[in-house]
């Protein structure tokens, strides 16, 4: 479908629309899926599969290790969405063209994202498989989803950041992993780089200074418009490697994928659990 003559507006309503014919009752939690974590998705008895490259003015993924589909049905007991495939900066896009996905699930009433991702550790004391609930991230895209004329009806034109990631949902997801004896969980600051170019020694070192955990190239973009929007996020990094500036290692893609797969059951158990106790969690 061609974009340029439809506003961005029009594009989100029509994609919400064509949504909403699957179900009268939207889910209010949206799952979206990282590099890796994709089996997580075979885990939802879904209800319905709706391939993105149906789904009016939604992007396409150009990256073979993103499947492209959302689904609506239950994980474990509770009824969510699933976004299973991501778009990045890096692919050309836009972080609004990133963003249409949240922000039509917005528009449809999800109230909670939960975000995963595979990154890079920066934090010394972090091993590969380590996962990183974020508590707070760092925007080094140069680009913000929310530029240029604010939709009122979406949300402030400041939107408020102080508290991005919501405690509440932090110190749940940390309980679960407790309960449910899952090692190796950690907080700690996100950072989102451009890409697809890996760091450099010297860039490494230069994030680790500036406050960060763990690096990636996503997620920040949907976060930034999912707080537009008011809703509540929870944050989890999948570390497929740690990045030591003075004895820097070459980053591989199959490596970071083969990381992540490795994780993906303890996050899987992570996410499962979290997600039952979410009608706790609720906005008012
Ligand atoms: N850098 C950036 N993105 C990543 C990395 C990394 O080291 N690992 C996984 N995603």
């Amino acid at each position: 479908m061609n974009r340029d003559n439809v506003s961005y507006v029009e594009q989100v309503s029509q994609a919400a629309s064509y949504i909403k014919r699957f179900t009268h009752e939207i889910p209010n939690t949206v799952l979206q899926l990282g590099t890796g974590l994709g089996n997580l998705a075979d885990r939802i008895e879904a209800e319905h599969v709706i391939p993105y490259e149906d789904i009016p003015f939604f992007p396409q993924s150009t990256v073979a290790s993103h499947q492209g589909k959302l689904i609506i049905g239950h994980l474990g007991s509770h009824r969510l969405i699933a976004l299973s495939g991501r778009f990045h900066f890096y692919e050309g896009y836009s972080t609004r063209e990133i963003t249409l996905p949240v922000r039509v699930l917005q528009v449809l009433g999800v109230k909670t994202l939960i975000i995963t991702n595979a990154a890079g550790g920066l934090n010394p004391l972090f091993q590969p498989g380590t996962i990183m609930v974020i508590r707070d991230h760092l925007n080094f895209l140069g680009e913000n989803p929310l530029r240029g004329p604010n939709v009122d009806e979406w949300g402030p034109r400041f939107p408020d950041l102080s508290e991005p990631y919501k405690p509440k949902l932090i110190k749940t997801v940390l309980n679960c992993a407790d309960a449910c004896n899952i090692e190796k969980v950690v907080t700690g600051t996100y950072v989102c780089i451009p890409g697809p170019s890996l760091e450099t020694p010297a860039e490494t070192r230069w994030l680790r200074e500036s406050g960060a955990d763990a690096v990636g190239m996503s997620s920040v973009p949907e976060v930034i418009v999912a707080l537009h929007g008011s809703m509540q996020v929870l944050g989890l990094s999948v570390v497929a490697n740690v990045n030591d500036p003075d004895n820097f290692q070459p980053i591989l893609l199959e490596d970071i994928i083969a990381e992540a797969a490795k994780a993906s059951s303890r996050l899987e158990k992570l996410i499962t659990e979290f997600i039952q106790r979410i009608e706790e969690l609720q906005l008012p």
